[in-house]
């Protein structure tokens, strides 16, 4: 029986290859290595996002004379079985005359899951699960929501030690600090989508665009996407021309996931205010809180979440931090839901 543990070191490598490829958009991360009969690399290749060539084809196109006898591809994802703007990678990979086949997640999507079957029914070898916690890791994003169905949500707020998002005159600009905003343009550049609501808008101005530390825009701004029904003033800054813009008029965040979803999107941002962020958070629709702690007080009502529809401390919904560091003055928390025992 062949050792799967001999490819772990090059699974290594494909999942940092999956990195170079867009965290944004439709399609998944997916990095991919071709090996000769005696385990040497020969190939590399990664995803650049929809309608570019796939991990696999991506390394089978750099051996334009073929791949020798004996070869194995190493992939993050089970190769996908389906026609969409590119042809399926398990084909390609059977008409490339690849011996064996090792992949670390199994595709969940619906139209493209079972490439293995398609490789096994063709006599390759195809070994699954190598290194599949680092790769359900680095891909939880996309694995959720496929799994899901809908946009992985990212709920992300900052607030005062006494978790006031904003002062009693509804200011909330300067909670936290610059490395703070630094850490959120970033994470912006990385995504599909920002949500805000229409009193976020109105009482803030926000751009909600994603920009560098020198203050430059980064190449990908995600959609800016305000829900509610108020009418806008269309010289706010978040209908300006430095990123697309939607008002979607309604308090159905279903379907505002569901117009999203439909659009590729699959990670969204949801940057308040505490009305919107309430209604996810009251419906179940989070899977991750991402919060910056400042050293503030600011007292008053203007809290961080309201009513999610919970009385009793007995009910209150449980977290897991995963993440706890310092960002100049503040704390930046990640929290993932809990499930209870
Ligand atoms: N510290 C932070 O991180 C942070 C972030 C954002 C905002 N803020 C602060 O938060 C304050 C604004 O928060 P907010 O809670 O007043 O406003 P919000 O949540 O931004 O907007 C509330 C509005 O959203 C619309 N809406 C859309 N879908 C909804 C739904 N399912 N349920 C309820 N409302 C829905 C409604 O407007 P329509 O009437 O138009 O339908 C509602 O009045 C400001 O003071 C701002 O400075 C702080």
């Amino acid at each position: 029986m062949t050792d799967t543990r001999q490819f772990e070191p090059m699974m290594h490598r494909a999942l940092e290859l999956a990195l170079l490829g867009p965290a944004y958009g439709a399609n998944p991360q997916v990095g991919a290595i071709i090996l000769d009969k005696d385990l040497n690399v020969i190939a590399e290749g990664w995803h650049k996002g929809a309608g570019t060539p796939h991990a696999e084809v991506d390394a089978l196109s750099k051996l334009p004379n073929g791949v020798p006898a004996g070869s194995t591809a190493v992939v993050t994802l089970e190769p996908c079985n389906h026609t969409g703007r590119t042809g399926p990678c398990a084909v390609a990979l059977i008409e490339a005359g690849i011996s064996r086949v090792v992949y670390a997640s199994k595709d969940p999507g619906h139209e493209s899951a079972n490439g293995a079957k398609t490789l096994s029914d063709a006599g390759i070898e195809v070994i699954q699960g190598v290194l599949e916690n680092e790769a359900a890791e680095q891909s939880v994003v996309w694995l959720t929501a496929m799994k899901k169905q809908r946009p992985y949500i990212t709920l992300k707020w900052a607030q005062t030690l006494d978790g006031r998002t904003a002062a009693t005159d509804k200011t909330s600009k300067w909670i936290s600090g610059s490395v703070s905003r630094e850490d959120v343009h970033l994470r912006r550049s990385r995504l599909d989508a920002i949500l805000v609501g229409t009193g976020t808008v109105k009482y803030d101005n926000p751009d909600l665009t994603a920009r560098k530390p020198d203050g430059s825009r980064c190449e990908h701004q995600p959609l800016r996407v305000v829900v509610g029904t108020s009418e806008l003033d269309q010289d706010l800054r978040v209908f300006n021309e430095e990123a697309p813009t939607v008002q979607l008029k309604t308090h159905d965040i279903n379907q505002v996931l569901s117009q999203l979803w439909d659009r590729g999107m699959r990670h969204v941002l949801v940057e308040g205010g505490a009305e919107l962020a309430s209604e996810f958070i009251k419906q179940g629709l989070f899977d991750e809180i991402l919060i910056y702690q400042a050293p503030l007080l600011a007292g008053g009502t203007n809290v961080a979440v309201t009513d999610i529809g919970i009385n009793t401390m007995a009910d209150a919904l449980t977290l897991e931090f995963v993440e706890v560091k310092q960002l100049g003055a503040d704390l930046f928390i990640r929290a993932i839901p809990k499930e209870r025992n």
